[in-house]
């Protein structure tokens, strides 16, 4: 049974031809409810608006969740992936292998510490990095491999680091879309085979701080990089300091960081919001489960698979491969048709080699065949906690309508 069984009523509403007034169902939607906003109230009426208790127990919350030794929470997601690819050692003229198919912040993470992703293809069926892409590789500039579980649905992470661990290459796992995801019967998260792996909270996530983000790893030394980045660079520990402590007001700046905190504000709604994931996820693996049956039927419709032998996906995105082509109508079309019936749709993602700011750099997008097909058929359909079977239903038939029963 659904946990949620309405689309909430500020949702705006349209005329759907044929079936009346209906909510406007979107691609993706945060649910927040009293219990959620009873915990940011508590925070605004206490002494800690930042860097107090929420925060902490946000972090403590989301470890053991993942099953991870740290966490710290930052502004954003993008943000994790900046302070990881730094505390991974990331420097000026550095690489970090990213996949042709993600979101923009997984390749600029690298920029902004004036190093350059060096993208590899995906398997244009899933959209994920591979390590048949990775063989092709070699570079001593190499100091990571960020593998990104797109849609929630992990990367093969075995082979990853069997390839990535001898050649002293450091893995930071973008798990942005993967929180309650499984691979191999562990959490993602776990960091069993990678050293970070990275979170986001943006409200399409799983859970939602407004804007967020955290990075969890099992190891000391990167954990402490980690909170250094986030503050400046600044340390009052005493075992950390370089000079002598002349009194307590005393601080070093010992790198350059920045402030990437999350307030305790945001923090408390983490921690409601995590306490609800194992719900949200079983709702969007059973609502996703409804779509794969709906879809059988339509020939030219493939959803990506949320299951292998290995990994269970988190379904941050119900996507498909469509063959747009072979139906005589154009992507456009369909979310325009979508749309009119009261049904948002989207594209994750147009391969980031094929951005502007990339070409400049000198990518070139025919270079990743695999992103470029997986690119031409992929859609996304609304998928988020509080959406039920009837509405699966619904979808299903726009969509089928949409394609022209194709
Ligand atoms: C794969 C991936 N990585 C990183 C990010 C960045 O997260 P944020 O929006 O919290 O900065 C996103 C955001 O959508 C994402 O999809």
């Amino acid at each position: 049974m659904s946990p949620c069984p309405t689309i909430p009523a500020r949702v705006p509403r349209v005329t759907d031809p044929g079936e009346g007034t209906q909510p406007f169902i979107p691609y993706g939607r945060q649910d927040v409810d009293e219990e959620d906003i009873a915990a940011v109230v508590a925070v605004l009426r206490s002494d800690f608006l930042t860097t107090g208790p929420a925060v902490s127990g946000f972090e403590a919350a989301l470890a053991k969740r993942v099953g991870a030794k740290y966490a710290v929470a930052v502004s954003s997601g993008t943000f994790a992936l900046h302070a990881a690819y730094f505390a991974a050692g990331v420097g000026p003229g550095d690489e970090v292998l990213v996949p042709a198919m993600t979101f923009v912040a997984t390749a600029n993470a690298a920029r902004y510490l004036d190093a350059n992703p060096r993208f590899v293809d995906v398997d244009a069926s899933t959209g994920l990095m591979t390590t048949s892409s990775l063989e092709a590789v070699s570079s001593d500039k190499l100091k990571v491999v960020a593998p990104v579980h797109l849609n929630g649905m992990p990367v093969d992470m075995q082979q990853i680091a069997a390839w990535a661990r001898p050649r002293g290459i450091k893995i930071v796992e973008d798990a942005a879309h993967a929180l309650g995801a499984d691979y191999q019967g562990q959490p993602v998260g776990s960091c069993e085979h990678s050293d970070m792996a990275i979170f986001s909270f943006h409200p399409v996530k799983h859970i939602t701080t407004g804007e967020g983000g955290a990075i969890v790893t099992n190891d000391e030394k990167l954990f402490r990089q980690l909170q250094l980045f986030r503050n400046h660079g600044m340390t009052r520990e005493d075992s950390e300091l370089l000079s002598e402590s002349p009194g307590p007001w005393y601080y070093e700046q010992q790198l350059l960081g920045h402030n990437g905190r999350l307030s305790d504000i945001q923090a408390a709604l983490g921690i409601t919001q995590l306490a609800k994931l194992d719900g949200y996820v079983a709702q969007r693996r059973a609502l996703a489960a409804h779509y794969d049956q709906a879809l059988v039927s339509l020939a030219a419709v493939t959803p990506v698979p949320g299951n292998s032998s290995a990994a269970s996906s988190a379904y941050h995105l119900y996507a498909l491969q469509i063959d747009f082509a072979g139906c005589g109508v154009s992507r456009k079309t369909v979310m325009g048709r979508l749309r009119d019936r009261g049904i948002g749709s989207q594209v994750h993602y147009i391969p980031v080699p094929q951005q502007p700011y990339y070409q400049r750099l000198g990518q070139q997008p025919e270079d990743y065949p695999g992103a470029q097909q997986y690119y031409a058929g992929a859609l996304s359909l609304p998928l988020f906690p509080r959406m039920t079977e009837a509405n699966v239903g619904r979808v299903t038939d726009a969509l089928r309508s949409a394609l022209g029963d194709c």
